[in-house]
């Protein structure tokens, strides 16, 4: 049984869920990647399919993690097939949330054979702009699809992670954001998360600190709560 506070209140709904890094290809053997587990992803995930709602799971590099019961997976690599995968899933979506870590850019250009080493100095590597995801499904949404993002910010001598996160929302145009403070060793790899949860419609709330099952549970509240609101 599930301790969900909410049971079945997602029923009838689908979810796209985006969760875990992209990797960019250098060469057939190389790529450049991230440290995201896809864990908070995956939480998300499988508390929604506690909750009733239809998911559908696109998962980059999520090595060990097992798929939540009642998930349909997606398996993706790079920025550019995440971004063709979630056009097409959150077509039929009420709901999209990008979990994923996305890599801001990629090589300009894929070697089709691996990079040999020669005794010259290897040539630097040229990094072309990925597109932004979250920004075109802002774009394409459809109506009252509720489309939610996430930042993970450190912050700065200027500026705080809640103000970046703020100024995130505005960016990306989205419903709700999930902002984590980073560094430290916080939520990368990490068991548990903090945060807050960013409304676009200037509603703040924190996030205490727990388990990404448990802010999972907060963002779906949140989630239900406007699907509720725009019926
Ligand atoms: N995102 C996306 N496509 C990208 C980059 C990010 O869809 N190319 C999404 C992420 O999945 C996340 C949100 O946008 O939901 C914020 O990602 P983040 O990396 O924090 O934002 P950026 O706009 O890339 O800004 P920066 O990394 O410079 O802080
Ligand atoms: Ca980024």
């Amino acid at each position: 049984a599930s301790a969900d506070a909410l049971p079945r209140s997602l029923e009838g709904v689908h979810v796209a869920i985006s969760a875990g890094g992209t990797r960019e290809a250098l060469d057939p053997v190389r790529f450049i990647g991230n440290r995201s587990s896809g864990k908070q992803g995956y939480a998300l995930a499988r508390v929604a399919a506690q909750r009733g709602a239809r998911v559908t799971l696109v998962a980059g590099n999520t090595a060990d993690l097992v798929t939540p019961a009642g998930v349909d997976l997606v398996r993706i690599g790079s920025a550019v097939e995440l971004r063709d995968a979630m056009h097409k899933i959150a077509a039929d979506a009420d709901v999209v949330v990008m979990a994923a870590a996305v890599a801001d850019f990629r090589p300009v250009s894929l070697t089709g054979h691996k990079i040999k080493k020669t005794d010259a100095e290897p040539d630097p590597i040229a990094l072309t702009k990925n597109p932004d995801i979250l920004k075109e499904l802002v774009s394409a949404r459809r109506d009252g699809q509720v489309i939610v993002g996430f930042a993970a910010e450190t912050g700065d001598e200027t500026t705080s992670v809640l103000d970046y996160g703020r100024a995130k929302l505005r960016r990306k145009g989205c419903d709700l954001l999930v902002v984590n403070a980073v560094g430290d060793g916080k939520a990368f790899e990490q068991e548990d998360n903090a945060g807050w949860l960013l409304s676009a419609d200037g509603a703040e709330a924190a996030i205490p600190h727990g388990s990404k099952a448990q802010l999972a549970s907060a963002v779906w509240d949140a989630v239900t709560d406007r699907l509720t609101r725009s019926q």
